[in-house]
């Protein structure tokens, strides 16, 4: 009887993870075109708001196409990975990691992004980071595409409110499954696919008017777009390549302040337009009938084609993917806020902080996993999760950052508790695990990495990697995991 409810406790993947543009820089070099992130400029904190940075209009974005002084727009030099590949990779076979997160830039592959044919240059680049990568024994989890979009697919299609880009995609897609499809283990078509619904910029590359609210109705058709274009990419990859397809939400593992009914219903409300209707569709091939309320209370109106309910159908991902910062609260009433991944959320009075006021919540880590895996029954991935920090670097010439190991461990304390639970984990990806720029604030010093790199907001340094505490925490840690399976 005992054998019958045995789980299953094989183990899970250890990693680390960047996106192209966060991490790269070289933005002008190997004939790369400008992406939506080159353009975003670095303005200093006065509070934890992200949306000047994230929101960018017409004035914004021509302003930083003509600006040369590249130390503004830290995305530009990011953490100079171009140039330090060898020696990164050489890093992380030493940190011991099972599988690496990484993203290919779509402006180095297609500098405009309509091209019929990819810029050479870019294959060259991507060449040399995937053999690196193999012949340090690392498995590879590819983000198609982690925000960064051609400028040009911007300026002159109006990003992602154009189904033309949807084709657009799909040749960059079929150019990376046939130069890499033999290496790659797992594949994102999107990263934080909800991310367009906060951050319309960076998710779905549209542009805001001056001193008006995004349009809805472009906003959902823009994503809807982004669903069929991953539906095509599972399609096409099944055919053509070995790799798994997942997609991937920002999750905000929300708790109702109270336990007044009013509260809970709002949560039901809010966490399935801001979290769970993006992988519903992608998962379970469908819209679900909860959206219909929203749209028609909103107005939004958009184009789905049978076609695209057919793509939608029959090409569902095989893993969910999510990225973990942090956990939420809703309540009925005006309570104080904090902010959040994405988004601003209610002050938890039994949670601690960062300085950007993400609340940290390792128990809701398990929760998120337990919720995500018995709503979907499929593989799960962490595919972020991390303690954005402001490190120091000591006189001893070290980063004593034990805040992030104490952040890891208890971390990885709940995930254990999940794998005992009964949800199947595929992996884990330690966010920004050489330090990278901010995505959300284009801050440098906003650090994630286990190995420190030396420059600050205004890309000041000398980008010299210097390994942290918390790298041999968790060399140690894999170590172990490596020896007890
Ligand atoms: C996720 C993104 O939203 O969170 C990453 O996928 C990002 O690109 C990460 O870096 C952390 O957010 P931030 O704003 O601290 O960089």
């Amino acid at each position: 009887m005992k054998d019958n409810f045995k789980i299953n406790m094989k183990p899970i993947l250890w990693g680390a993870a960047t996106s192209a543009s966060q991490y790269e820089g070289a933005f002008d070099k190997g004939n790369k075109g400008l992406d939506t992130q080159d353009l975003r400029a670095y303005i200093e904190r006065t509070d934890n708001s992200t949306t000047s940075t994230r929101l960018l209009t017409k004035k914004m974005v021509e302003k930083a196409k003509k600006d040369s002084n590249n130390k503004r727009y830290p995305f530009r030099n990011a953490s100079n990975g171009y140039f330090h590949l060898e020696e990164d990779i050489s890093y992380l076979k030493e940190l011991g990691i099972d599988i690496y997160r990484m993203s290919i830039s779509w402006a180095r592959l297609y500098p405009r992004g309509d091209e019929e044919t990819p810029n050479e240059e870019g294959i060259k680049y991507y060449n040399k980071v995937i053999s690196a990568l193999k012949k340090a024994g690392i498995k590879i989890f590819l983000t198609i595409n982690h925000y960064a979009i051609p400028i040009y697919l911007v300026e002159e299609y109006g990003g992602w409110k154009n189904r033309k880009m949807i084709d657009f995609y799909l040749n960059f897609v079929k150019t990376i499954f046939e130069n890499w499809g033999d290496s790659i283990d797992y594949y994102l078509p999107f990263n934080e696919i909800n991310a367009g619904y906060f951050s319309p910029y960076n998710g779905i590359g549209l542009i805001k008017q001056d001193n008006k609210d995004y349009d809805k109705s472009l906003i959902f058709q823009s994503l809807h777009h982004q669903f069929v274009a991953s539906a095509k990419a599972i399609e096409l990859g099944h055919k053509m390549v070995k790799g798994k397809f997942g997609c991937m939400i920002a999750c905000f593992c929300y708790y109702p302040y109270s336990c007044n009914p009013l509260d809970n219903m709002k949560l039901v409300k809010e966490e399935n337009i801001n979290q769970w209707f993006y992988s519903d569709v992608l998962a379970r091939g469908y819209y679900p009938s909860y959206m219909f309320s929203f749209f028609e209370q909103e107005g939004i109106d958009f184009e789905i084609t049978k076609e695209d309910e057919r793509l939608l159908k029959e090409n569902t991902s095989d893993f969910v993917s999510f990225s973990y910062y942090q956990s939420s609260v809703i309540s009925l009433k005006e309570k104080e806020k904090t902010a959040g991944n994405l988004v601003v959320t209610t002050k938890n009075p039994y949670l601690d902080a960062t300085e950007w006021g993400w609340q940290i919540d390792p128990v809701g880590l398990r929760i998120s996993l337990n919720k995500i895996y018995s709503r979907y029954q499929k593989p799960v991935f962490i595919s972020e999760n991390g303690l954005g920090h402001r490190d120091v670097l000591e006189k001893d010439g070290k980063i004593h950052d034990t805040y992030r190991i104490d952040y890891l461990k208890k971390h990885f304390e709940q995930i254990d508790k999940a794998k005992k639970d009964g949800v199947d984990i595929i992996g884990y990806m330690m966010w920004g695990v050489i330090d990278i720029v901010s995505a959300g604030s284009c801050e440098m010093e906003k650090r994630y990495g286990v190995i420190y790199v030396d420059c600050d907001n205004y890309g000041n340094g000398t980008y010299k990697r210097i390994k942290k505490d918390s790298f041999f925490w968790y060399k140690n840690f894999i170590e172990g995991k490596k020896e007890d399976s």
